[in-house]
């Protein structure tokens, strides 16, 4: 036993070290060598035996070769973690991936969107006014006063506490009182497109929401007529539902335009005569928005003569369009969030 057995024992045990390829291997080459019954152990553990001048030779000698081993353990884990992890980049890359699964806009807000687009080629901003509002602007100004039976047309959600200057409030049942408060803080020419949710206190089924989206379109010039209104909505029907459609108006009330009408496109559904059509039940038309002259009091009460600025308003439901143009015939799908059903747009 000498310095010649530690070089030995040091040689075999690297050789060894090499054949070792994963941590189990190590583990065991570990034992072999540097464990309680190791082989370098064993060298240590015979110095005992030594004269006293070898001991602290051989001593000396297997002391390096113990911390040189040990530095060669560290360095072969270290290499055959970065062999496995080379492995992993030499992946199969022609396999699919897996799909993350992606939002979408509810179909709702895709019309919106679309309807908004149409009207602003057609010189329309966009604005937008309160959910909350005053009687006032929902009816007051809108020539619907108190005990007024047109008040009937829009059940209302009240709201319990009044305004800071305690005027009754409410959700705003359509987004016909942002004609007024446009009017009153700009002059004409006026031509906006105001997108906004409505609600309404009313039970529910296939064709009613307690909560709807409209949108409410005024112009207010010089010189404009009904003409005006139904050309505009023409082009709006023909964009939005196809280059063939006609318009129909029929006479209609509601108290802030005159006169009033209600406003058709022919069914795009059906040749027009189909009783089972389930879009316009064999009718022909659809009818897809209430519209009309801006009342001459509204435009004066703002501050300009109604002799010499005329209007035209409009408000339509986003959901009554998105409906119509996919065919949906229930209207509570929208908002019962079933992907199954959203997924589809
Ligand atoms: N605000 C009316 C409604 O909700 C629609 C409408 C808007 C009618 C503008 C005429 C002019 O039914």
């Amino acid at each position: 036993m000498g310095a010649q057995r530690v070089a030995e024992v040091e040689a075999e045990a690297r050789q060894r070290l090499a054949g070792a390829a994963d941590e189990a291997a190590l583990e065991a080459w570990r034992t072999a060598v540097l464990g309680r019954s190791g082989s370098l152990t064993a060298v240590l553990r015979g110095l005992g035996g030594l004269p006293e001048d070898e001991r602290r030779a051989v001593g000396a000698a297997a002391n390096t070769a113990k911390a040189a081993l040990e530095a060669a353990l560290d360095a072969r884990r270290e290499d055959l973690r970065r062999a496995a992890l080379a492995n992993v980049e030499a992946l199969d890359v022609t396999l699919p991936g897996r799909p993350a699964p992606r939002g979408r806009l509810h179909p709702v807000t895709q019309v919106r969107r679309q309807i908004l687009d149409i009207f602003a080629r057609l010189g329309f901003a966009t604005v937008e006014g309160p959910e909350v509002e005053l009687d006032e602007y929902n009816f007051g100004r809108l020539r619907i006063p108190e005990h007024h039976p047109a008040r009937d047309m829009w059940d209302t959600f009240w709201i319990d506490s009044a305004s800071s200057a305690g005027a009754s409030m409410l959700l705003r049942t359509h987004t016909s009182p942002m004609q007024i408060r446009y009017i009153e803080r700009h002059a004409p020419p006026i031509r906006i497109a105001v997108p906004g949710r409505c609600y309404r206190y009313e039970a529910t089924d296939a064709t009613h929401e307690w909560m709807m989206q409209q949108i409410e379109l005024l112009a207010v010039d010089e010189g404009l007529s009904m003409a005006n209104l139904k050309g505009t909505l023409q082009e709006f029907a023909r964009q939005m539902f196809g280059p063939e459609r006609r318009v129909l108006m029929r006479n209609s009330y509601f108290p802030f335009v005159e006169p009033g009408v209600e406003l058709s496109v022919d069914c795009f559904a059906c040749p027009g005569n189909d009783p089972a059509c389930p879009v316009c039940r064999g009718s022909g038309w659809i009818e897809i928005m209430g519209a009309g002259m801006v009342h001459p009091e509204i435009i004066d009460a703002a501050g300009y003569y109604s002799t010499r600025y005329t209007g035209f308003a409009a408000g339509m439901g986003v959901e009554r369009v998105t409906m119509l143009k996919y065919g949906i015939t229930d209207i509570r799908a929208f908002y019962s969030n079933d992907p199954r059903f959203l997924a589809q747009f």
